[in-house]
């Protein structure tokens, strides 16, 4: 194999980097690894504000933890109170940007007054510790304020990203037991509105737990309020009281559930607690974005998914950022929007997925050209492997050849980043997240829990508990002991593949499981299929991930009719709006292929290895001795070349 070219630092980045250089790096690991706790504890103590100190740092039963036990604190404070008494007062907090073009330029006072006024309007309507708040909005400062308002209380929230369906909204208001819906009229994207109040009405008929729908008005258009369960923003915030402290929680206090696919077809509740997921977060946040009080930082990720939940609203804030939120669609008029945002507000960092990379890069570079990048200081991405073509581009067009690029590697279980280099201290190779952040203790194994040698494949786990783990899946611990903590012993287990090179550096290649990562989001080929066979027409139906030059993966499924005589070009497109309908539309499906039957094992177990491979490389080799029906595979295969 070729040796992939390395990207240090300059001389002058290191000089002014809050870690600096290899030895820097090191040495927080070192003295991470040797004493955990201790180390926790310091950065737990340095980076956040408690009300009351913990009496001990961790308590470890595997698989469940504990963070900084028997500490009080609260989110909220830390992301607002802490900054107002200090020269932050009137720094931008939130800069907004519609996608219409307004601007809106909060500073933490203002957020604090918007965030404490909406806290008391949940207060007033009887909301208190322990209850769940669906969140279920576009991508505007109402958005993280509802959250911070939970957070203030002791509600726990769970954001609904704004491309769901309302079935799948239903889903997670009913596992939640959620007694109050927070959303919006709609908001806009690539120049329409997009409604979200009528999935909300949908899913409520089957919702009994829910008390209140509050309705920020946004767009102006015509929605229905139901009366006696819809409520609207504007109306509770005009008398809302402006003071209404943060609440002392425990430091294992739910912050929030974040819905994620699994390997079946129903979502995990990922659950995250207070004391452990803040600390990581901040300190990440400083670490790997090398920030510094003068930065505006960029992440343009949705608030919907766990990187906006760390990093644009809790990990920035608590730190006492500049967050930019931009509400709407990369191209939207055309495809400059966001290097004009860049130029605009000589933004410093921008974080972004390898899908909006590869996107970008495909409508060249006279988009970029166009505008003055030159505040850009550092890069970074997430959601997927970044191929090096796309990280050569993002190095050379976005960041000029100055910018460090951050690839971080997490998950919505991780809380916060677990391997990324940080930017002033470890060189970079394109499509490596080169090194695990202090505190985390990653490896490679073989089935048997075994250590893989250098340059070998194998099973990406983490061998230590971490401040940010998740803490279990709500409602149901078997599935978390299970999921998580079965295949090794002792140990997490991602569902990633991995290989470490020579020097150490880890390269995740992708899951192992029956997950999909479409544009950096995580869809289960199970929920897929389960919605598939939801449809009258369908059968059975198998799903699987094929390569895409822009989304890393799209979603290709294979069904078998009913009886009966179906139009299949009109029901192919039937089929995929089906899917957006029961899922949302990031899940609809790219191809849908009839068949006759489906590759099965003896067992009746449908053998996607096979359907990968198919769409894949469009043959199949290897072995198929197992398969019920081998003229079914032969034939899928040859379908598509007579396409
Ligand atoms: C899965 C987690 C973490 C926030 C966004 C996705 C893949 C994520 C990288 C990266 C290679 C990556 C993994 C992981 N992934 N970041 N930098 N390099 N793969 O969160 O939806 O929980 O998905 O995304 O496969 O397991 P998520």
């Amino acid at each position: 194999m070729s040796q992939p070219t390395v990207y240090s630092p300059s001389p002058e980045f290191v000089r002014n980097a809050n870690v600096q250089g290899m030895e820097g790096y090191l040495e927080l690991y070192r003295r991470a690894e040797q004493n955990p706790e201790e180390f926790w504890g310091e950065v737990a103590g340095q980076e956040i504000h408690w009300f009351e100190k913990w009496s001990h740092v961790l308590e470890w039963q595997p698989p469940f933890a504990r963070w900084f036990v028997g500490a009080k604190i609260n989110a909220s404070y830390n992301c607002l109170d802490r900054h107002i008494a200090t020269h932050r007062k009137n720094k931008v907090a939130i800069l907004w940007e519609g996608e219409p073009g307004e601007q809106r330029f909060i500073t933490y006072q203002e957020l604090h007054r918007l965030v404490s006024r909406f806290a008391s309007v949940l207060k007033n309507r009887g909301y208190q510790t322990g209850d769940r708040a669906i969140i279920y909005m576009p991508m505007i400062p109402e958005l993280p304020i509802a959250m911070l308002a939970c957070a203030r209380l002791g509600i726990i929230h769970s954001v609904v990203f704004g491309g769901f369906s309302s079935e799948a909204l239903k889903a997670r208001v009913q596992d939640l037991g959620a007694s109050v819906v927070i959303t919006a009229d709609g908001g806009y994207r690539r120049g329409k509105e997009v409604k979200l109040k009528p999935a909300v009405d949908e899913a409520m008929a089957e919702c009994p737990s829910v008390r209140d729908v509050i309705v920020y008005r946004r767009t102006g258009s015509e929605i229905t309020m139901q009366a006696g369960r819809d409520l609207w923003w504007h109306e509770l915030d005009a008398t809302a009281s402006e003071d209404c402290p943060a609440v002392p929680l425990d430091s294992e206090h739910p912050l929030f559930v974040l819905y994620t696919s699994g390997t079946t077809g129903k979502p995990k509740g990922i659950l995250h607690t207070t004391g452990g997921y803040l600390t990581q977060t901040t300190a990440s946040m400083k670490w790997i974005f090398d920030l510094k009080d003068e930065d505006t930082y960029w992440c343009s990720a949705d608030i919907g998914w766990v990187t906006g939940h760390t990093y644009i609203v809790y990990g920035p804030l608590s730190a006492g950022a500049t967050t930019v939120i931009y509400e709407g669609s990369p191209d939207y008029p055309q495809f400059d929007r966001w290097w004009r945002i860049v130029e605009k507000y000589r933004v410093n960092t921008l974080y972004t997925s390898p899908t909006a990379i590869r996107a970008l890069l495909r409508q060249g570079e006279q988009w970029p050209k166009m505008h003055d990048l030159s505040s850009l200081r550092l890069l970074g991405s997430v959601g997927e492997p970044i191929n090096p073509a796309a990280w050569e581009w993002y190095h050379r067009v976005i960041g000029k050849a100055r910018c460090p690029i951050v690839d971080t590697w997490w998950q919505t279980e991780t809380g916060s980043t677990m391997i990324a280099p940080m930017p002033g201290a470890v060189p970079q190779k394109p499509g490596s997240g080169t090194l695990p952040l202090p505190g985390v203790v990653p490896d490679i194994v073989d089935l048997n829990g075994k250590e893989v040698g250098p340059e070998r494949e194998g099973f990406l786990i983490i061998r230590r508990p971490w401040p940010g783990m998740i803490r279990t899946i709500w409602g149901d611990p078997e599935r978390f002991k299970e999921q998580y903590w079965s295949r090794v012993p002792g140990a997490y287990f991602t569902g990633d593949a991995a290989r470490r090179d020579h020097d150490g550096y880890y390269w995740v290649l992708g899951r192992v499981d029956d997950v999909m990562n479409v544009s950096g989001h995580r869809l289960s080929t199970m929920e897929v299929e389960s919605a598939l066979v939801r449809h009258p027409a369908v059968a059975e139906a198998a799903v699987v991930g094929k390569p895409h030059e822009i989304t890393g993966q799209a979603v290709c499924c294979f069904v078998t009719l009913k009886q009966g005589d179906f139009n299949r070009d009109q029901l192919g497109k039937d089929l995929r709006q089906w899917v957006a309908h029961e899922i949302g539309t990031f899940a609809r499906p790219e191809e849908i292929r009839f068949t006759e039957a489906l590759p099965k094992t003896r067992s009746g177990k449908i053998m996607r290895r096979l359907l990968r491979e198919i769409v894949t490389t469009n043959t199949v080799s290897g072995d198929v001795t197992t398969l019920e029906d081998l003229s079914v595979v032969t034939r899928l295969a040859s379908q598509h070349d007579e396409d």
